[in-house]
């Protein structure tokens, strides 16, 4: 009967009487012969078991290792040592799998790196670094739900292997059942995917946002939330080949909207876990102070994790377009000083994340949301705006990640659409469908995707994408 146990979260509320109880997790350590530390996951605090001397076999003891899964049982009573509140008296004590010590990847006196507990993906939950991120995770994905529920948003789930390239930046990974050798080849040479498994050439999705478009035109308000996939070769800290990432799409919906909409969405999930998962937060608070304590002074954060999303749930964030932006670059000593690695060229120019993080980090201190972005550096389905150069785009920014957020309002006008996607080379007819939403029941409509690690890294403190996802998909890394 395992569902006897008690999870250690729960039994540390608990005000210690003697009641009996039962745990099961896997040991932190074990002191002097005598003292367990035990953890299950459901928080970062261990339960302290005392083994007391005398009454447990040798044979027993001596298997009470790092990380080995025990179930005990016995009675908790108020704590006589210092540092916590209760201690479990052990009645049984039954190993559930042992484990060699010496042989155990994860040796905390050695403080590993994040860097080697990447490599050992596999048991990095087990360390309190992890544990509290991914608990975090949990509920900032728990929270999105709840807030698109309670507004009333349908949570579609659009297809993960798709025929279209959704942000027309050729992104993709290709589907394929074809072999590899003698692949079946057309009368001028090339590979014939109506050979292939769906009789046309697929790819992972990078976006469900034009399936996304065609439920809001029938909903009014849908999201989605799943997985999506990037053949980009960017090996930075804020870049995954497979991400999750969250779509909303509003019909009767124009950018203001959108904006309003993101801006309430991500301080209700930051809220959230601020509610919900303060000792996490503290502790991941406490990880990043330590860590900065290495940096130079000026190279360290001004607020702690707390303060700084205590902060961004208590002010507005800062909205404006992307020519005022340039203009600020422009003007900016960074700039004149020579100090960006990519010199503000002028109107016209991609920011780059030096530009967006100066924006945010030094110029406003505080999250940014541009809009209205020149249209040849945005995708084909953007709104063209009337002074025929600039698109009802938004990107948010946010300090310490750059973009967090990308969206727009769509253009729902059929000819507009259609002659930006001749300029732009998009294949009208195999996105049929999409233009069809345009000829039958059209509406102003928009929405946006929030990168969900990236969110995750914003609230978790934590800096390389890489430890915010379980088990990350990189250049050249696909273990686990
Ligand atoms: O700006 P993006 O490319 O926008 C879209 O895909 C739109 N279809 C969204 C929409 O309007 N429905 O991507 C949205 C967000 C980015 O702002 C970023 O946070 C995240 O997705 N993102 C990535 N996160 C991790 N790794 C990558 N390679 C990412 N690429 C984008
Ligand atoms: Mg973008």
């Amino acid at each position: 009967m395992f569902n006897k146990r008690i999870k250690v979260k729960e039994l540390l509320a608990l005000e210690p009487n003697n009641q009996e109880v039962t745990v099961m997790g896997w040991v932190r350590s074990f002191r002097n012969n005598q003292f367990i530390a035990l953890n299950d996951g459901s928080t970062n605090n261990n339960i302290q078991i005392v083994a007391e001397l005398g009454r447990f076999d040798e044979d027993i003891l001596k298997r009470i290792t790092t990380s080995a899964s025990l179930k005990v049982s016995g009675v908790i009573v108020s704590s006589l040592g210092k540092g916590q509140k209760m201690d479990l008296k052990a009645t049984s004590i039954e190993i559930l799998g042992d484990s060699d010590a010496e042989k155990y990847p994860i040796q905390l006196r050695n403080r590993p790196t994040l860097e080697y507990l990447r490599e050992v993906a596999h048991f990095r939950f087990r360390t309190n670094t992890f544990g509290a991120v991914f608990r975090v995770r949990h509920s900032l994905a728990f929270s999105v739900h709840k807030f698109f529920n309670d507004k009333g948003f349908v949570y579609m789930h659009t297809p993960i292997i798709t025929a279209s390239d959704a942000e027309g930046a050729g992104e993709m990974f290709r589907v394929t059942t074809l072999p590899f050798e003698n692949p079946p080849k057309t009368e001028d040479g090339s590979i014939n995917f109506k050979e292939d498994f769906f009789g046309r050439n697929t790819n992972l999705t990078v976006s469900g946002q034009l399936e996304g478009e065609l439920a809001a035109t029938a909903f009014g308000d849908i999201y989605t939330f799943g997985p999506t996939f990037r053949a980009e070769n960017s090996n930075t800290a804020r870049h995954l080949a497979e991400f999750w990432m969250i779509e909303p799409e509003m019909a009767f919906c124009d950018l203001e909207d959108n904006a309003n909409l993101a801006e309430e969405f991500i301080k209700y999930i930051i809220k959230y876990a601020m509610d919900n998962n303060r000792e996490d937060l503290e502790f991941l608070a406490q990880r990043l102070a330590d860590e900065e304590k290495q940096l130079p002074q000026d190279k360290r954060s001004e607020m702690s994790l707390i303060e700084k999303l205590e902060f961004v749930l208590n002010n507005n964030f800062e909205r404006l377009t992307y020519t005022e932006a340039i203009d600020i670059l422009k003007e900016s000593n960074h700039n004149k000083k020579k100090k960006f690695q990519y010199p503000v060229t002028g109107w016209g120019m991609d920011l780059q994340s030096e530009h967006e993080r100066y924006l945010v980090e030094k110029h406003f201190k505080k999250p940014v949301i541009l809009t209205n972005y020149p249209k040849e550096i945005k995708a084909f389905y953007m709104r063209q705006n009337d002074d025929g150069k600039t698109v009802a785009a938004m990107d948010i920014l946010a300090p310490g990640i750059g973009e967090i957020v990308g969206g727009s309002q769509r253009e729902e006008r059929l000819d507009k659409l259609e002659q930006r996607m001749k300029e732009m080379n998009v294949p009208a007819d195999q996105l049929w469908w999409y233009l069809d939403t345009r000829r039958f029941g059209t509406v102003p409509h928009a929405g946006f995707g929030l990168g969900f690690e990236r969110m995750v890294q914003f609230v978790t403190g934590m800096n390389n994408i890489r430890d915010v996802i379980a088990f990350p998909r990189t250049p050249k890394s696909a273990e686990f």
